[in-house]
């Protein structure tokens, strides 16, 4: 029978802590220390089963947990409130002689810190007055974050509508594209996302993986829950298995404390596995069962539990290929393509160039303190031109050193190239993928003239003075030119 009851009501209660302990001198102690603040709405608890139900049943802000009503120093409250109620600040108080225990225990959990008993009546009105400012500060840290990642997302997306001359430049959380190919993968992923299937993402080295698996969590009803990254590649079989699945003190040399292991860690979020055809072929089983059981069995214990994970898996070597080869298990390969997405390379997807090189010019401008207007024509013929073996984490790379040797105030131009780029072969096709329409020279360098007004209004998101300062034009002038050539900016 629950026997939780209120120990203070009045109406004022702006924090709400629940107490846990069997020791009645402990339960004194701490409503002595806090019933002298209004404010604290005390809810003392007998069980850490009666805890759980009123965590959550409540918004509560804090948790004290005695150690007296912890039966399991491995599996318990303090452990459950850490994943499931990551937002309620916790403390520990056990008695002096127990000390160890409180230290260990504490460790384990990630409380916020532990006192030991007796503990002056200060000293607790303190730790907690401290607990709940830093559950507060970690509430606005959440919320700050939510709230920039939504306006940066909108300020972007509106970039995007605002683009536009001839199709758009459009965001997907942070992945930026204006190619048809990755719009058409983007509308894929955001499917995806809105399911509860395995994803598995493949694609060459840099073609941003990561990013796309972010973005499917954040679009996800998972959102609000964590999402947890492992690098499968070059780590041993007990490594991953302690990562993912976590371990018991003294299940190998070195185990010193329990781990709680990734795939427990996200418990209602999501695991992204970056590399997963590097996993051995044992770990290929231990994972299916996961898959299908959604079974934790931390090494060491002998003890399963359960967790509620969406797994995001991302590969650059072709799985199929290898399934074929006998070098990955068909089953696995099956239980991950819930949705199979494939990002194709920069190289096949070139209209994405002018676009991200604006982007990473305005990141990087940020970033080195430089600020960098735009892209010079000369430039860009030679970056949409070049063949990315390392795809956008190269051309990435190229426009934030190109950004911190450029002039301030000034534009990123053909000199400012490192030689693989400066040197590649500029087919005439791709020197823009442009054909001057007319029949006659007067009509076809118009229409040349045509496409480099709106190719420049285009890359500088319609900013007038920027264009007409890039083709070396006054306001007037390009105004003229717009009116003339009937550009809008859709
Ligand atoms: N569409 C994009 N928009 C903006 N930035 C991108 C885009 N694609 C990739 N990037 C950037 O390129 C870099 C590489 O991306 P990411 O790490 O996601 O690639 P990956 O496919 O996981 O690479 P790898 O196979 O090497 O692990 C990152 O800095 C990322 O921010
Ligand atoms: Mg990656």
């Amino acid at each position: 029978m629950a026997s939780f009851f209120f120990v203070k009501k009045v109406s004022m209660h702006t924090h709400t802590i629940v107490v846990l302990s069997t020791d009645d001198g402990l339960v004194a102690e701490v409503s002595k220390a806090l019933e002298a603040d209004p404010s604290y709405r005390i809810i003392i608890c007998q069980s850490e089963r009666e805890a759980e139900l009123r965590l959550n049943a409540l918004e509560a802000h804090l948790l004290i947990c005695g150690l007296d009503a912890v039966e399991d120093l491995s599996e318990n409250i303090l452990q459950k409130a850490r994943i499931f109620h990551p937002l309620v600040a916790r403390l520990l108080i056990g008695p002096a002689e127990r000390a160890p225990d409180c230290a260990v225990l504490a460790r384990n959990t990630g409380v916020y810190l532990y006192a030991l008993r007796p503990a002056p009546i200060d000293l607790l009105q303190l730790f907690v007055k401290r607990a709940l400012e830093v559950n507060e500060l970690a509430r606005r840290h959440r919320v700050l974050s939510r709230e920039l990642k939504i306006s940066m997302d909108d300020d972007l997306f509106n970039e995007g509508e605002s683009l536009s001359v001839s199709g758009g430049v459009s965001q997907f959380e942070k992945l930026v594209y204006a190619s048809p190919l990755m719009a058409e993968l983007c509308a894929e992923a955001k499917q995806a996302a809105g399911t509860e299937l395995p994803v598995l993402i493949q694609g060459e080295t840099g073609t941003g993986k990561e990013l796309l698996a972010r973005a499917i969590h954040y679009n996800s009803a998972r959102m609000n829950s964590p999402i947890h990254v492992q690098n499968c590649g070059g780590v041993s079989d007990d490594m991953l298995h302690s990562e993912l699945f976590g371990h018991i003190r003294g299940a190998f040399t070195g185990a010193i404390s329990d781990r709680l292991g990734l795939f427990r860690a996200a418990d209602g979020g999501t695991v992204f596995l970056d590399e997963i055809s590097e996993v051995s072929p044992s770990f290929q089983v231990s994972l299916l069962r996961f898959l299908q059981e959604g079974e934790v069995k931390p090494l060491g214990s002998d003890t399963i539990s359960h967790s509620d994970v969406r797994v995001v898996a991302a590969s650059n070597r072709s799985l199929a290929e290898l399934v074929e080869k006998g070098e990955f298990r068909r089953d696995l390969y099956y239980r991950l393509k819930g949705f199979e997405l494939t990002i194709p390379p920069l190289r096949s997807r070139r209209e994405d160039i002018p676009a991200l090189t604006q982007f990473f010019i305005e990141k990087y401008s940020g970033v080195v303190g430089r600020r960098v207007v735009g892209v010079a024509q000369d430039a860009l013929i030679k970056l949409e031109a070049y063949q990315y073996p390392g795809n956008v984490r190269e051309l990435e790379s190229e426009i934030r050193r190109m950004v911190a040797v450029a002039e301030q105030g000034g534009y990123i131009s053909a000199r400012h190239l490192s030689s693989a780029i400066a040197d590649a072969p500029v087919a005439p096709a791709e020197a823009g993928a442009f054909t001057p329409q007319g029949g006659n020279l007067k009509e076809m360098v118009e229409s040349l003239e045509r496409e480099l007004v709106a190719s420049t209004l285009v890359r500088t998101h319609w900013n007038q003075s920027k264009a007409a300062a890039e083709l070396g034009l006054s306001r007037v002038g390009l105004a003229n030119k717009i009116k003339r050539y009937g550009l809008q900016n859709a």
